[in-house]
C-alpha cells in the first residue's frame, strides 16, 4: 500500500522483541510460508504473449486429504502478491481455507510484483519493463495464467477469486477476449473495481486530481516503478509496527486512511509480517489508469490524450470496456466502509455485467478494502459464503 511508505519515512525505534514466529514469517516467501504451515507447495512459471515471466504458487490440496479437487485461481490486487492470501495463517487465510475445503488453489502474481519481475528482453531496471497498467494485467497476464492452470490440471473451467485490481483485470480480460468467459465457473469479486468516480478515500482522490493537473510532473519524475518491496521496508515494518511499538497505531492509521477505518478487524500483531510482504511492487501507470477512472467516471482503456488517442484508437476518447461482454457469472461482495469500492459504483457495475449472480453486502459495518485479505472475521463474513456458493457452479 502506497501510504505505508509514509509510515516508513517516520523515523523511530521500538524496543520490544518480536515473536520468533513473526520474525520468521516476515522473511519467508509465499511457498516457504505454505510449507512452514504444513501444506503442500508448488511453484510454476508462465510466459505471457508480450514476454513477461510470471510465477504461480499452488497449494494442490489441504491438510486432511491428498486428493486434488477443482482449481480455484486467486488473484491479488494493486501492490500485492500471492503472500496476501496466506499471511494470516491456517483457519484465517483464504488460500488455506480453500485448500482445506478440497480445492486446488492457484495464486497468481501479476507482472512487476516480487515474484514476477522477469522478462525475456528487459530487466526490471528498464523503464520499458514498467510500461503497463491493469489493462495489460487483464489482456496478457490473466489469460497466460488461466490457460496454464487449465492445461496443467486438464480442466475446462476454473473458479476465479479476485481482490480489487484482481477484479478490474478480470473485467478487462473478459470484455477484450470474451472467449475466456467460458473458462470461468464462477467469479468472486472481493471489493470490485471498475467504475471509480465515487471513491471516498481522500488519499486516492488527491492522487487522481494531482495527476489530472500535473501529468507532466509525473512524467518528469519518471515514476515508472512504484514501491517495490525491500529489506529496508521490512526492517522498518518490524521496528515501527510491532506490538509494543509506540508507532504501531501510526502504521494502522496510515493504512486505514487510504482504505477506511476498521480497528476491530485488523490483527495488529501481524502488521510486521504484512509490511514485510506488502507493498510488493507496482507500475505508476496502474495508479494513473485508476486516476483516469476517478476523474472520467468511465471504465475505459488508457487515455493517451486527445491527439494520441486518435492515433491509438481512431477516436478522441479511449473506448469503454464492454461489460455486457462479461458473460461469466460474477458474485460481487461489497462493504459499507470500503473507501475504494463504493456501493454506488458497484451497483453500476452490477447493472452493466451480463450475468451478475448476487451483490452481497458484507455484514460488518466497519469492513474495509483490505479486510478481504487480512480481516480477523473474514472467514465467517466472506470466505464461508464463497464455499457455500461454489458447489452450485
Ligand atoms: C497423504 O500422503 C502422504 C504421503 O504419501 C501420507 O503419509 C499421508 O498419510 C496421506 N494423508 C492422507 C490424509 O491421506
Ligand atoms: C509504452 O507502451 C505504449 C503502448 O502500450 C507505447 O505506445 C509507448 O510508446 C510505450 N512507452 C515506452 C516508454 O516504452
Ligand atoms: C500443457 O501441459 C502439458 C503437460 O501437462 C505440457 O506438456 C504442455 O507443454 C502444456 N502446454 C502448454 C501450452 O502449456
Ligand atoms: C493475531 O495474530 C497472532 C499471530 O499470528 C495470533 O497469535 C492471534 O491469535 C491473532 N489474533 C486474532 C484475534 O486472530
Ligand atoms: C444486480 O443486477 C441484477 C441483474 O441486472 C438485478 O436483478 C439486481 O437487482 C441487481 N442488484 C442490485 C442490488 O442492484
Amino acid at each position: 500500500m502506497l501510504p505505508l511508505l509514509l509510515a516508513l519515512l517516520l523515523a523511530g525505534n521500538a524496543a520490544a522483541d518480536l515473536d520468533a514466529t513473526l520474525i520468521r514469517d516476515a522473511s519467508l516467501t509465499t511457498p516457504e510460508l505454505i510449507e512452514a504451515y504444513g501444506y503442500p507447495s508448488q511453484t510454476h512459471t508462465v510466459q505471457t504473449e508480450d514476454g513477461y515471466i510470471l510465477t504461480l504458487h499452488r497449494i494442490p490440496h489441504g491438510r486432511s486429504s491428498n486428493a486434488t479437487g477443482e482449481p480455484v485461481f486467486v488473484q491479488h490486487g494493486l501492490l500485492s502478491s500471492s503472500a496476501d492470501w496466506v499471511l494470516t495463517g491456517p483457519d484465517h487465510a483464504l488460500a488455506y481455507i480453500l485448500a482445506d475445503a478440497g480445492y486446488d488453489v492457484w495464486l497468481g502474481n501479476f507482472r512487476g510484483n516480487t515474484y514476477s519481475r522477469q522478462h525475456v528482453r528487459y530487466t526490471a531496471d528498464d523503464n520499458e519493463f514498467w510500461n503497463f497498467s491493469w489493462n495489460e494485467n487483464g489482456k496478457f497476464d490473466l489469460p497466460a495464467m488461466i490457460d496454464y492452470v487449465l492445461n496443467y490440471t486438464g480442466k475446462e473451467k476454473l473458479y476465479y477469486a479476485g481482490h480489487s485490481m484482481g477484479t478490474t483485470s478480470f473485467f478487462v480480460l473478459n470484455s477484450l477476449k470474451p472467449e475466456y468467459n467460458d473458462k470461468i465457473r464462477l467469479m468472486f469479486s472481493l471489493a470490485p473495481i471498475a467504475f471509480m468516480n465515487h471513491v471516498t478515500s481522500p488519499f486516492l482522490k488527491a492522487l487522481a486530481w494531482s495527476y489530472e493537473f500535473d501529468e507532466i510532473l509525473w512524467d518528469d519524475l519518471g515514476l515508472y516503478k512504484f514501491f517495490t518491496n525491500s529489506a529496508i521496508l521490512k526492517a522498518a515494518g518490524e521496528d515501527l509496527c510491532e506490538d509494543g511499538a509506540v508507532t504501531q497505531s501510526v502504521c494502522s492509521n496510515i493504512l486505514f486512511l487510504t482504505v477506511g477505518f476498521d480497528t476491530t478487524n485488523l490483527n495488529k500483531t501481524l502488521l510486521p509480517v504484512i509490511l514485510a510482504h506488502t507493498p510488493a511492487g507496482a507500475a505508476a501507470k496502474q495508479f494513473l489508469h485508476y486516476s483516469q477512472e476517478v476523474v472520467s467516471a468511465h471504465f475505459r482503456q488508457w487515455d493517451y490524450g486527445l491527439f494520441s488517442n486518435i492515433a491509438h484508437y481512431g477516436r478522441t476518447a479511449p473506448p469503454d470496456y464492454d461489460l455486457s461482454a462479461v458473460t461469466a457469472p460474477v458474485f460481487l461482495f461489497y462493504a459499507d466502509n470500503d473507501w475504494v469500492s463504493n456501493i454506488v459504483d458497484v451497483t453500476k457495475l452490477n447493472a452493466s455485467l451480463a450475468n451478475p449472480v448476487t451483490m452481497y453486502h458484507v455484514d460488518w459495518q466497519p469492513y474495509n478494502h483490505l479486510d478481504y485479505l487480512w480481516g480477523i472475521h473474514s472467514k465467517e463474513l466472506v470466505y464461508d459464503v464463497m464455499l457455500k456458493y461454489m458447489p452450485n457452479y
